[in-house]
């Protein structure tokens, strides 16, 4: 079993080059599938959800080269519109084949998606706007089976901005005759990587990150090279961890744009940032202080992967504050892991209040999902003595080395495996 072992209480001290982002790279890949010509996907980061993505476009008959940080996928010969169960409960994201595939065949053959359990992440949205566009849907016994006869143009309004919903309309849409236009739209960054991505291949679409996406069907895509952007939210960890342990830290790679309102909040916690084109250093010299009240929302809203990267960095602040996650139902599940490590939280449904102690001490936790494992070793970091983390394989399907990547900012830290 894989365990992350960390002695923490120490300052961090360093700097690193922030990966690619997950959730730009996840939707990218499975665009791949648009063109029977090849393209070149870089920064791609080595993550098992990234593999999982290699393998079902493998299972469709694709050709996968991965090297260096850099996918060359040839869909030039897929065989099949069919993914099998044991890939499509690996990740969320596997959900977006559906787009992809419907698209490329006018068919596809998919069970329901997995991913971190965080509630119930259903994908009515997704499948409520691809029947307005023409897609119908057979389930049984956990299969659903969606086929596009004839594409339907015009105008989807999601009920809610989903990410995925909005990323799959894309996908579908990128190949189509006329014009779709989406309304209330997910304006998440990596969606604006993902047109950028699509537009590179020859698609015509604009207004990704605004209130109205507009895409022009176009005849066929061709292959490209794409470099997918930084992740924004392995960013947002370095930056909670140097706020929770104080330090200097730079982080190189990353786009400062795309963390405006988690900035926003970090300064609040008595932080020096200094947000330069490319690249960002946070310094915290003293005890941070609470914020407040912190509430999810959609981009550009403070993000939900953020939340219990924040509220690590807050166990130990001045005073008292108040998070309400409005995205997920059950995105909470950290605040049980911090409690053993000695934190002061009262949660009670959605909401967590949190009251800085004056040291948090290490503690045998397991990661319960990807970013409130990380959140766990942020804690372990600032707490004093020894903290173990069980369960580290939600941890990878994000982070590249977070071992690595701690220890390059003085975190001792260390990949247990046995
Ligand atoms: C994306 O998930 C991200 N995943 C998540 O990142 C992120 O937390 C989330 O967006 C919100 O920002 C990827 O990009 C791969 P949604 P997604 O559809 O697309 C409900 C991480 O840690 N909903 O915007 O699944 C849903 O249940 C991950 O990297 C429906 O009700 O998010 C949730 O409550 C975790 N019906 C809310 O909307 C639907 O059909 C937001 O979901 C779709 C969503």
């Amino acid at each position: 079993m894989r365990r992350l072992a960390i002695y923490g209480g120490k300052p961090l001290k360093g700097e690193l080059t922030v990966q690619g982002s997950k959730n730009a790279a996840l939707p990218i890949l499975a665009a791949t599938l648009l063109s029977a010509e090849p393209c070149r996907v870089c920064n791609c980061p080595d993550l098992t959800d990234v593999h999982t993505a290699f393998q079902i476009l493998e299972g469709l008959g694709a050709r996968v080269d991965y090297n260096g940080f850099e996918a060359q996928i040839s869909s030039a010969n897929i065989r099949t519109p069919e993914i099998c169960d044991a890939l499509m409960c690996k990740m969320r994201s596997s959900v977006f084949f559906l787009g992809a595939m419907l698209s490329r065949f006018g068919k596809a053959k998919i069970g329901y998606p997995g991913g971190c359990a965080l509630g119930a992440r259903p994908i009515d949205l997704h499948i409520k706007a691809m029947e307005q566009l023409g897609v119908t849907f057979q389930e049984e016994a956990g299969t659903i089976t969606a086929t596009l006869s004839r594409f339907r143009q015009g105008t989807v309004r999601l009920a809610f901005p989903s990410v995925g919903a909005t990323e799959n309309l894309l996908l579908l849409c990128a190949i189509s005759k006329g014009e779709t236009v989406i309304l209330n739209p997910a304006k998440e960054p990596e969606i604006v990587d993902l047109q950028n991505f699509l537009n590179g291949m020859g698609a015509k679409i604009q207004g990704a990150g605004s209130d109205v996406i507009r895409i022009q069907g176009v005849h066929k895509l061709h292959g490209c090279s794409y470099r997918v952007m930084p992740d924004r939210v392995v960013a947002a960890t370095y930056a909670s961890a140097t706020v929770a342990c104080g330090g200097e830290t730079l982080l190189r790679q990353t786009n400062p744009e795309h963390l405006t309102s988690f900035l926003e909040v970090l300064k609040r916690t008595g932080a020096e940032v200094d947000a330069q084109k490319a690249q960002l250093r946070i310094v915290m010299k003293e005890r941070p202080y609470s914020v407040g009240m912190v509430k999810t929302l959609p981009y550009p809203g403070f993000p939900t992967d953020m939340q219990p990267l924040l509220m690590a960095a807050l166990l130990q602040a001045k005073g008292t504050t108040v998070f309400y996650e409005t995205i997920f139902e059950n995105r909470l599940r950290h605040v049980a892991d911090f409690q053993r490590m000695g934190a002061d939280i009262a949660a009670d449904g959605q909401i967590a209040t949190v009251t800085g102690v004056g040291q948090l001490h290490g503690a045998k936790v397991r990661a319960s999902d990807l970013r409130g494992g990380a959140a766990l070793a942020i804690a372990g970091l600032s707490a004093c003595g020894y903290t173990e983390i069980g369960d580290i394989g939600h941890i990878e399907r994000g982070y590249v080395h977070l071992e690595e990547q701690l220890r390059l900012l003085g975190g001792d830290v260390a990949l247990i495996e046995d």
